[in-house]
């Protein structure tokens, strides 16, 4: 039996009467003291278990509370994450398959170098412990009703959302003629290393090509393509029908570059669909300035190089500014600029009009410049 947590209509009618009593705070609020998983107002998860992948990435499995809905396989979730006071939010993929029959999901982290909150997740949290998660969104995912032959290219960690799809394709036992390529530095930290390998024995229709950039031990043993990032050369030879698929692709911002250029040279970008983890910045041919920027709501004055975003420039000085995805799409980051210049990094946009909304995760102060936060 699925064991999402539910509550019954009569439970909702009672809670809406008793709300009159809670007042100012709601009777969800009291009913957390008791389960965090059944309060309305917020959505929680416990963590059931945690398990390393590798030595750098932990999977989560979460149960989650009231409101949760199922998702689509390759779309993410945010994830709020308190330290020491402060409310940290970070966005990641669902790694689980939608079929899974305990009512749990999981999360595949992978602690970056000098990265706060991921070496949080992966060395902190704890079975038992209860994080606040949103619902499920994102458009990354193979559309239900069109068969697809899909080419998967994945990097790192970018493998979560994909490993969400296989797994899916796997349960609902209709996997299509697939092709998988992934990059990682070496066989010791291909995340899902053993499934992969599992699948591929298991369906002679799932070619999977693992490329260790940092280990000429790779799997492909022709000359010219071991030890590579993405080539042209080494897609003919692993996947001459390319051009036929529908590609979908999650990793690092440089490889997801060089994808959507080499798609769009082709004419076959509509073919192309990525996932991106951050903004895709724009080149840095443009020098910062640096200034002084004001927080005026915090009062509180910090330098900045210009080149840093506003946001990030924020948590390294002990601000915690509200924000969600980190990457300029939910606005969730969203203050108004009150003197100064910012410039989109994104684009290189400057934006200077008193007044104007920025969003605080994907600009920098140009100069000095004050902001409503
Ligand atoms: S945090 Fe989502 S747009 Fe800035």
């Amino acid at each position: 039996m699925r064991q999402i947590e539910q509550k019954s209509a009569l439970g909702r009618f009672v809670e809406g009467l008793t709300d009159a009593f809670a007042f100012p705070l709601k009777t969800s609020h009291y009913i957390e003291l008791v389960n965090p998983l059944w309060t309305s107002h917020s959505m929680q998860a416990r963590i059931e278990k945690v398990w390393d992948e590798t030595a750098t990435a932990r999977t989560l499995t979460l149960r989650p509370g009231m409101n949760w809905r199922s998702f689509k396989p390759g779309q993410h979730l945010r994830v709020g994450i308190p330290i020491g006071g402060r409310h940290f939010t970070r966005t990641y993929s669902i790694s689980s398959a939608p079929e899974r029959s305990d009512g749990c999901f999981t999360i595949t982290v992978k602690g970056i170098p000098g990265g706060f909150v991921s070496n949080h997740i992966i060395r902190k949290l704890k079975v038992g412990d209860y994080i606040p998660i949103g619902v499920p969104q994102g458009d990354f995912y193979i559309p239900d009703a069109q068969p697809v032959k899909p080419l998967f290219i994945t990097a790192g960690s970018g493998i979560t959302p994909i490993m969400s799809m296989l797994r899916s394709l796997d349960a609902e036992e209709r996997f299509p003629d697939t092709v998988h390529i992934h990059y990682a530095p070496h066989n010791y930290d291909v995340i899902f290393g053993e499934e992969l390998g599992n699948l591929g024995k298991k369906y002679s229709r799932y070619n999977l090509t693992r490329i260790f950039t940092r280990d000429p031990g790779g799997e492909v043993t022709e000359e010219g393509l071991r030890n590579q990032h993405f080539t042209q050369a080494q897609l003919e030879k692993i996947c001459p029908d390319w051009r036929t698929r529908d590609v979908y692709a999650c990793g690092p911002q440089p490889l997801l570059d060089a994808l959507e250029s080499f798609w769009e040279a082709n004419g076959l970008r509509r073919q192309l669909h990525t996932e991106r983890f951050r903004a895709a910045i724009a080149g840095s041919n443009v020098p910062g300035t640096a200034g002084k920027l004001t927080f005026s709501k915090s009062k509180a004055v910090f330098d900045s190089d210009g080149q840093i975003n506003i946001l990030r420039l924020a948590e390294d000085n002990g601000l915690n500014p509200e924000h969600g995805c980190r990457m300029g799409i939910c606005h969730g980051c969203n203050v108004k600029l009150m003197e100064g210049c910012v410039r989109d990094l994104r684009t290189n946009e400057l934006i200077q009009e008193q007044g104007q909304t920025i969003q605080i995760c994907v600009c920098a102060s140009v100069g000095d410049a004050v902001i409503d936060a």
